[in-house]
């Protein structure tokens, strides 16, 4: 009794000075929105990032204050429009993860109809181009732009020019609508989640040319059907705990729970494609996200988990296809890969490839894997290696399966039978250069780091916005959080900005 008597009054001073640089950080954003209701902006509001705020700046909130819509730092000098999840910080949408802006004075949002960001010295610019009343925040996260009252048919329902549901970065919250138009888009660039005309497809993206696809799920077509004219599908987070996959009715075509199905919770439910190309489902419990559904259940079957020239065994993990080199940070790095811009390059002779031969190896998802038939392990290597565009070959003696690798090698499954054998091109002398696995990198790597970069700036300065909250979230990060259990590993990429780091620069 005593003891937390003294744990609550001895540090007062410490306490009212962190009030006091709380509410002076605070106080330029109150103002900066004052002049409009809650939940929404007109036409003339602007709005220009405060120095002195370091994790974010808010514009707008719904009206539940669970979400709120401003000015994100990233990577300490650059500015993101985002709409946060409050209570977690978490970032659930970014107007412009390619095109960030500078955190400075001479950046400028406003909101003229269109919502607009001009950044007069890089003549950054980004806007919805539309000719709107007003901004909203919904109180399911949903940003929209609205045009007057609908009367036509008698319902006064404002039109919907333009909404953040339709342009989804990695998220999916609850009730939003994700339709065959869209991608979601793992932060780092590699992975993306589209739909086919039955199915969800989780696609790689390991090198210009087209996107391999790693993970399909069919829909069942249990209580509905798909018929072929009815139109495109589309796939919603339902409150209830699963995901559903609609065709043009209200009867879903196919539904995928999660662990919380049809408990009713209260927190927020959110789907995200994660770095390591995994599609997991989150709920908030009120102090964390807890993981409540993985695509992908086996470490070994995700896109690449071992990074390039890799080799995954289950129950024994990550080990090198070279087996003269050692894993080490994460990457199989003593030799070169081989990348087909050499076919391109008229100097490129034969011998400067060379080749890794590997027995007791599986192409990964091979359901999804071109293959050949051919009658010998011979032939299959002939068939890679006069191709230039050919990266690597797995044969299966017993089927005669020739698989052929046409992207850069990522990583194989590691299996006991040696009769499955693996050939791969690497490019000679090019021993002492590090491999670089994210081969799809430009843009995607940009991006990747971005959002690290928010991750660790936000968990930084989280301490100094919502500082109630900083125990919890200490302590979630020694215990591991309740995002552990069978998946820790993989749940750790996720909400752990510096892990999260780390596998985005795999
Ligand atoms: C939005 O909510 C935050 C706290 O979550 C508060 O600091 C800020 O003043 C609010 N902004 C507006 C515009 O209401
Ligand atoms: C809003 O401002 C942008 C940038 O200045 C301009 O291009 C656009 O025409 C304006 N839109 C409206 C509806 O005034
Ligand atoms: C969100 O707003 C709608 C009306 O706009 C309301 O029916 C619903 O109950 C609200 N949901 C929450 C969680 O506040
Ligand atoms: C979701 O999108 C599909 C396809 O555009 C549309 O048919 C459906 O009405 C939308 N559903 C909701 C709830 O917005
Ligand atoms: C779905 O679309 C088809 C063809 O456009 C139409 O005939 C059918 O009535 C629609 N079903 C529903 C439930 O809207
Ligand atoms: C490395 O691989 C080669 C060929 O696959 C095999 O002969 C050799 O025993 C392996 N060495 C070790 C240390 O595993
Ligand atoms: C070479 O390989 C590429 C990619 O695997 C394939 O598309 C092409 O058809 C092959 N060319 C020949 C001549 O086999
Ligand atoms: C491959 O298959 C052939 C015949 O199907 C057999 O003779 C040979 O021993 C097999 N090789 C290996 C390494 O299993
Ligand atoms: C972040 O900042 C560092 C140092 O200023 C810079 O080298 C890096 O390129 C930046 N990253 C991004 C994604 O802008």
């Amino acid at each position: 009794m005593e003891r937390s008597f003294n744990s609550v009054t001895r540090p007062i001073s410490a306490q009212l000075l962190f009030l006091l640089i709380t509410s002076f950080l605070i106080w330029p954003c109150t103002e900066a929105a004052a002049a409009s209701a809650a939940g929404e902006l007109l036409k003339g509001f602007e709005a220009t990032p405060n120095p002195s705020i370091p994790f974010f700046q808010p514009l707008l909130n719904d009206s539940s204050s669970k979400f709120s819509f401003g000015f994100l730092r990233v990577n300490s000098t650059q500015l993101a429009l985002a709409v946060l999840h409050v209570p977690s910080s978490e970032p659930l949408w970014l107007a412009n993860p390619t095109t960030l802006s500078r955190w400075s004075d001479r950046t400028k949002v406003f909101f003229n109809g269109s919502l607009v960001i001009s950044d007069p010295r890089t003549g950054m610019f980004w806007s919805t181009e539309t000719q709107g009343d007003k901004l909203v925040l919904l109180n399911n996260s949903n940003l929209q732009i609205q045009k007057g009252l609908d009367n036509s048919n008698n319902v006064n329902v404002p039109t919907v020019l333009w909404q953040s549901f339709d342009f989804p970065t990695n998220t999916l919250v609850e009730t939003q609508n994700f339709t065959s138009t869209m991608t979601l888009l793992s932060s780092n660039g590699l992975y993306s989640m589209r739909l086919g005309n039955d199915f969800i497809g989780l696609y790689a993206k390991f090198d210009s040319g087209s996107d391999q696809i790693y993970w399909k799920h069919k829909a069942l077509q249990a209580k509905a059907q798909i018929i072929e004219g009815n139109g495109p599908i589309h796939v919603q987070v339902d409150p209830d705990g699963w995901l559903g996959m609609y065709q043009n009715g209200t009867t879903p075509v196919d539904i995928e729970s999660f662990n919380s199905f049809q408990r009713s919770l209260d927190g927020l439910l959110m789907v995200r494609l994660e770095p390591d190309g995994n599609l997991k489902a989150y709920y908030w419990s009120g102090s964390s996200w807890v993981l409540d559904y993985v695509a992908i259940r086996e470490t070994c079957e995700l896109p690449s988990p071992c990074g390039s020239y890799g080799l995954c065994t289950p129950g024994s993990g990550c080990s090198c296809l070279d087996n003269s080199t050692e894993l080490s940070s994460g990457e199989c790095s003593s030799s070169g890969p081989y990348s087909n811009d050499m076919c391109s390059d008229p100097k490129t002779q034969k011998n400067d490839i060379k080749v890794l031969r590997r027995g007791g190896v599986e192409v990964p998802f091979k359901e999804w894997m071109r293959y050949e038939t051919t009658p010998s392990l011979e032939e299959c290597e002939n068939a890679c290696g006069n191709n230039c565009s050919c990266y690597g070959a797995v044969y299966n003696n017993a089927s005669g399966f020739c698989y052929i690798l046409d992207y850069p090698i990522q990583t194989l499954l590691g299996t006991g039978d040696d009769s499955k054998v693996g050939y791969f091109k690497i490019k000679e002398g090019a021993n002492k250069k590090k491999i670089n696995s994210g081969l799809g990198v430009g843009v995607g790597l940009l991006g990747g780091a971005v959002l690290c970069l928010i991750g660790a700036v936000g968990f930084g300065s989280y301490k100094i916005w919502r500082n109630k909250k900083r125990v919890n979230r200490m302590l979630e990060e020694e215990t591991g959080g309740v995002m552990s259990g069978p998946y820790k590993d993989l749940g750790s990429a996720s909400f752990r900005s510096i892990e999260m780091c780390s596998s985005g620069h795999r």
